[in-house]
């Protein structure tokens, strides 16, 4: 089938290569003409492990193109896909919808056949309708149908989590666009991948519901670290055996600094005000969304307290400042809030990350950036473990001591083991452990 994208960001990109992948033709769009030559070189302006072979091998066998005209893309589309942002409005946290208005627009005015058009793009229960009142204002002989089919991919394993999802959900309201979709995932359909076809506004709602579900479940363990603190007992321990539970499972119960990222905290944000509009609260959420928000503020208390209650003067080497590993995305990352915490208390900030580091020294200020672990311990008073790079995982503890003027690490990623640690006599502390 032939298929447009229109985006290419993180959900856009992966989308269209995968799409490329199960064999359809497809044309990825964005208005950001620099953005669309580097890709056009497969130049691939995000760090997306697999993604660029993909691209590589698509585009060279003609499966694949970027362009910035939707108009000729469209001739012969049988689906385009809304993959464009949608960020949390400034201020009062809902979706800001602009981008995805204008590309309702935009398809509107280029539709000259049968065309299902697809939200990819995460957009608030309800958009879906809008979508299709735009599009009949703007071309009223229009044929389409619209469809919600919300991603879960998990920036870092992207990839995978299109090509072997756990599920397809497909939100639709014709048998018409129900038979394109099919189509389109034809090659997930014959390895039985659970499809869940339902209205449009379930289909958005389970998206939502999803994040801030994942998002509730990090926060709870939290909360239960922080007890494990206060009562000596090992949050790993604790969450291991929660997670032994068929009905809880073990994934999503890594207690940390707070989740970041560019879904959980705007969807989080989107979906409290569409509880609060629809007049059903969602309060838990709204719980979660304020714990969060809290906890990775006191992190940097918690680095504060680990040397001694003032880091006035000290240099403090800080290891990760991307939100998780195996990406280069910045977006509410608990460094942004911990980094100038401790920088407002007098720290001095050398740093190292292996993928973040270009990105972050365009958010944060006054930060020595290092080629390696090492180099940031450099005679730093402490070490702060604030991304779990596997990278950082298998550190040299003997040399980690060397290269330290004070032997302190604050690990908000629980990677290595306090017994050790104190054994080779650092000053330890971790997340939900003695
Ligand atoms: C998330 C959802 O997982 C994905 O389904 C959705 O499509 C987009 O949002 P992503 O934001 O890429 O994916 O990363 P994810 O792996 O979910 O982690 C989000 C945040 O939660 C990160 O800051 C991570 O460090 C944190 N996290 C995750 C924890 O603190 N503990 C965990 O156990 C898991």
């Amino acid at each position: 089938m032939q298929i447009v994208v229109l985006g290419a960001g993180y959900v856009g990109l992966v989308s269209a290569a995968c799409f490329a992948e199960f064999g359809h033709k497809v044309v990825c769009i964005d208005q950001d003409a620099g953005r669309v030559a580097r890709l056009q070189k497969a130049d691939i302006p995000i760090f997306e492990p697999g993604l660029d072979a993909l691209v590589v091998k698509n585009s060279a066998n003609g499966t694949l193109r970027f362009a910035t005209d939707l108009s000729s893309a469209m001739a012969g589309a049988d689906a385009v896909f809304i993959a464009v942002g949608t960020p949390a409005r400034r201020g009062d946290g809902y979706a800001d919808l602009t981008y995805v208005h204008n590309a309702a627009r935009d398809i509107a005015k280029n539709l000259s056949r049968y065309t299902v058009i697809v939200t990819k793009s995460t957009v608030p229960v309800g958009t879906g309708r809008v979508i299709a009142e735009i599009v009949r204002t703007t071309n009223p002989e229009a044929e389409f149908d619209v469809c919600s089919n919300p991603e879960f991919l998990r920036e870092g394993s992207a990839i995978n989590d299109f090509m072997r999802p756990d599920r397809v959900v497909i939100g639709c309201e014709s048998d018409r666009a129900a038979t394109v979709m099919r189509e389109l995932y034809r090659p997930l359909y014959l390895i039985e991948t659970p499809m869940v076809v339902t209205s449009l506004e379930s289909a958005e709602l389970i998206k939502y519901a999803a994040n801030a579900f994942l998002a509730t479940k990090i926060t709870f363990i939290n909360e239960i670290a922080d007890l494990c603190e206060k009562v000596g007992a090992d949050v790993q321990v604790v969450a291991k055996g929660m997670g032994l539970d068929g009905r809880i499972g073990r994934k999503f119960l890594h207690a940390g600094p707070g989740y970041g990222g560019s879904c959980f905290p705007k969807d989080t944000l989107a979906l409290i005000r569409t509880g609060q509009d629809g007049g059903a609260p969602l309060r838990l959420v709204e719980a979660t969304e304020d714990i969060n928000k809290k906890r990775k503020k006191n992190m940097a208390e918690r680095v504060i307290a680990a040397c001694g209650g003032s880091v006035s003067g000290k240099t403090i080497a800080i290891l990760g400042v991307t939100f998780k590993p195996n990406t280069d995305d910045m977006r509410d990352s608990v460094s942004l809030d911990v980094v100038p915490m401790l920088q407002a208390q007098g720290a001095k900030i050398q740093a190292y990350d292996p993928e973040g580091m270009k990105e972050a020294a365009t958010l944060m200020k006054d930060v020595r950036w290092c080629k390696n672990s090492y180099e940031a311990m450099q005679d730093a008073d402490a070490v702060v473990i604030l991304t779990e790079w596997n990278e950082f995982r298998a550190l040299d503890i003997a040399q980690m001591k060397a290269a330290l003027k004070t032997p302190v690490m604050v690990d908000l990623r629980n990677i290595y083991r306090p017994e050790d640690m104190r054994a080779a006599g650092f000053s330890y502390t971790s997340i939900g452990r003695k």
